[in-house]
């Protein structure tokens, strides 16, 4: 198992009239250079799940695995998985600690102990790479960003330390449509180029259903599906009794399909449901 988890069990505040079971038994393992999605309805233990992968929060019961090995409590253990496993948290105030947009991003290369002038080159890099400026924004404080490019720095600053396995918890949200289609297309580079492991939560499935191979389902904090994109899309009205739909694209081939035209149902893209049209044309001329 690269990463996963075993009857993962979470309960917030413990012992206390508060205490909250957020995970139940929850038990899956992404391979390396997976591209996976965790959905389910707000509230059902999808943000509670990721900060498991990285050590941020401990298990009540059950295991978190990381290259096979359970993750354990030594603090210098979990500093070192934090660096190969990459949050980006929903929101990305909460993980900001720098006075400069520069100094955040510089933070993880800067513990990697690298030379300031190699640092500038790798925070240049990193802000290019999300598509934000190099001149002028590395010289504010995260703080006074609009929140897509908020969300663009947080971004940055988990990429400058080179993660193995890159997690983001609602990344699109705040983000126009350009930065949507650039973050989706860096994320497909990265894991289709550069063999990172990606795992996103989110309730936006258009852009990222295409690339996904693997969808976990959370419902009250239980797994209640996992599997292949195709299975799980597959499930439309269990998915549609869960609050949660299918890309929108998809929904169209399924009406297509209900008003009697033989096309596939399982498109998760524009250019796919293109393809799919055009075949469509091209059997009626005959
Ligand atoms: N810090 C916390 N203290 C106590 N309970 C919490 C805390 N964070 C989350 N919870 C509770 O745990 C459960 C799971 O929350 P979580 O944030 O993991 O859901 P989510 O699936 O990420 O939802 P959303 O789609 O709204 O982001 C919810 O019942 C939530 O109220
Ligand atoms: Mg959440």
């Amino acid at each position: 198992m690269f990463i996963g988890t075993e009857k993962l069990t979470h309960i917030y505040m413990p012992g206390t009239p508060f205490a909250n079971q957020a995970l139940k038994e929850v038990t899956f393992e992404l391979s390396r250079g997976e591209f996976a999605l965790v959905i389910g309805p707000s509230g059902s233990g999808k943000s509670t799940l990721i900060q498991h992968l990285n050590g941020l929060l401990r298990p009540s019961s059950g295991k978190v695995f990381f290259e096979g090995r359970a993750i354990g409590s030594d603090k210098a253990e979990l500093l070192a998985l934090r660096k190969r496993v990459g949050l980006v948290f929903q929101m990305p105030e909460e993980q900001f600690f720098s006075e400069t947009v520069y100094d955040e991003i510089a933070f993880a290369p800067r513990n990697l102990g690298f030379e300031e002038n190699i640092v500038q080159t790798m925070v240049e890099e990193a802000l290019d790479e999300v598509g934000l400026d190099t001149t002028v924004l590395p010289k504010r404080h995260p703080f006074q960003l609009s929140s897509g490019q908020k969300r663009l720095v947080a971004l940055a600053s988990v990429l400058s330390s080179k993660p193995e396995v890159f997690i983001l918890d609602e990344p699109t949200a705040g983000l126009d449509p350009s930065g949507r289609s650039n973050l989706y297309g860096l994320l497909k580079r990265l894991n289709r180029e550069n063999g990172l492991t990606v795992l996103i939560c989110t309730h936006h499935l258009d852009e990222a259903a295409a690339l996904t191979d693997t969808v976990l389902v959370l419902q009250g904090g239980r797994l209640v599906l996992k599997g292949p994109a195709e299975k799980i899309f597959s499930h439309r009205e269990q998915l549609y009794q869960l609050g949660l739909g299918l890309p929108a694209v998809t929904e169209i081939m399924y009406g297509l399909s209900e008003q009697g035209m033989k096309v596939r149902t399982n498109i998760y893209s524009l250019e796919g449901a293109r393809q799919e049209i055009n075949k469509l044309k091209g059997r009626c001329e005959k």
